[in-house]
């Protein structure tokens, strides 16, 4: 009978080793342990063995009937966490991997982020400023007196008492001249709200970049100089740059900005309107009131400023005909960045 025991647990250790799925398993469960498995055999046989013996081999039974439980559970484990190779069973070596979603950068985060690193290439410093403004720093420093019409061109949601949502980067030129004494040399990523009705061109919330730089003897040939070599790195090297006049209560004299359009050369095309131009920027040299704001001398310094609307690049850029698109996280626009 011992004999017999030790034989059933070889077969069984066997069987085991071999089993490479669970259903074969459940069928090396059934031999031993099922209601006419082996274990249940030897069990019955348990009555033919000799008075003084049962006892002993009794407990051998039950030590082996545990001993295969155990096994077949661990086995099972195994098998469901994967843990068999090679090609059989429940797993398929062959199968691909499973590819991981990779997420991509926005395209108005491509753009800022391309444009603020020109500019730290030419010494400039990457700053921030509140979303949430007053009116002072989004009117009053930037000498646009409050019943002057061209509030009108900054149309701002306000929240309440003298706060409102920034409607432009400007206010952060002045927050930062009246920290820091010059050269100040500054470029400011951020959202500006306006309440404009959304259309294809229109949001009411949208980014711009904002440039300052104050120092001794600064004139508008080193606006132009600047705003040259970026628009070249940014557009490409045989973009041309306009500078229209133009007004801005901060700055004076102000310009209006146009590169060549990169899509026809200047040939004229639907992009630029045939006039063979874009407009991308505003600017102008600090006008010698905002300075005083910002708590700077204007006899002894002065500096030139700019401001571009990031979206409107990134449209030109990438060629996209509705701004909406970059709000509403639609996944099929937003991976073709990636
Ligand atoms: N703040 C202006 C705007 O929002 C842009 C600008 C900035 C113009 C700095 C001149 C100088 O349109």
């Amino acid at each position: 009978m011992e004999d017999k025991l030790i034989n059933l647990k070889k077969a069984f250790d066997e069987d085991i080793a071999n089993s490479s799925s669970r259903e074969n398993l459940e069928s090396i469960k059934i031999k031993y342990l099922g209601r006419k498995g082996a274990v249940t055999q030897v069990f019955k046989e348990l009555g033919q063995v000799p008075a003084d013996k049962k006892p002993v081999i009794g407990q051998k039974i039950n030590q082996l009937k545990g001993e295969i439980s155990q096994s077949l559970e661990a086995k099972e484990k195994e098998l469901e966490n994967g843990q068999i190779s090679g090609s059989t069973g429940n797993f398929d070596i062959s199968l691909p991997a499973i590819t991981k979603d990779v997420g991509s950068p926005h395209p108005l985060t491509i753009v800022k982020d391309e444009v603020c690193s020109l500019f730290v290439e030419m010494g400039f410093k990457i700053v921030e400023g509140p979303e949430i403004e007053t009116e002072h720093y989004n009117f009053e420093a930037l000498n646009i007196p409050l019943e002057h019409p061209s509030r009108e061109s900054f149309d701002t949601f306000y929240i309440k008492d003298k706060f409102l949502l920034r409607s432009h980067t400007s206010p952060v030129q002045i927050r930062v001249m009246e920290k820091e004494e010059p050269p100040v040399q500054i470029i400011v990523p951020g959202k500006v709200y306006r309440p404009d009705a959304v259309d294809a061109s229109h949001s009411y919330m949208f980014h711009q970049i904002e440039g300052l730089l104050v120092d001794k003897g600064i004139t508008f040939a080193h606006l132009k100089g600047v705003l040259s070599v970026f628009t070249k790195k940014l557009f490409g090297e045989k973009t041309k740059t306009r500078f229209r006049p133009s007004f801005f209560p901060f700055t004076e004299p102000s310009a209006e900005v146009d590169v060549s359009c990169f899509i026809c050369g200047g040939t004229g095309c639907s992009v630029c309107g045939q006039s063979g131009w874009i407009e991308i920027l505003g600017a102008g040299m600090v006008h010698p009131k905002v300075l005083k704001a910002g708590e700077i001398d204007s006899k002894e310094y002065s500096g030139f400023a700019f401001g571009m609307g990031v979206d409107r690049i990134a449209m030109l850029k990438y060629g996209i005909n509705d701004i909406r698109l970059f709000y509403e996280n639609d996944l099929r626009f937003t991976k073709q960045f990636s």
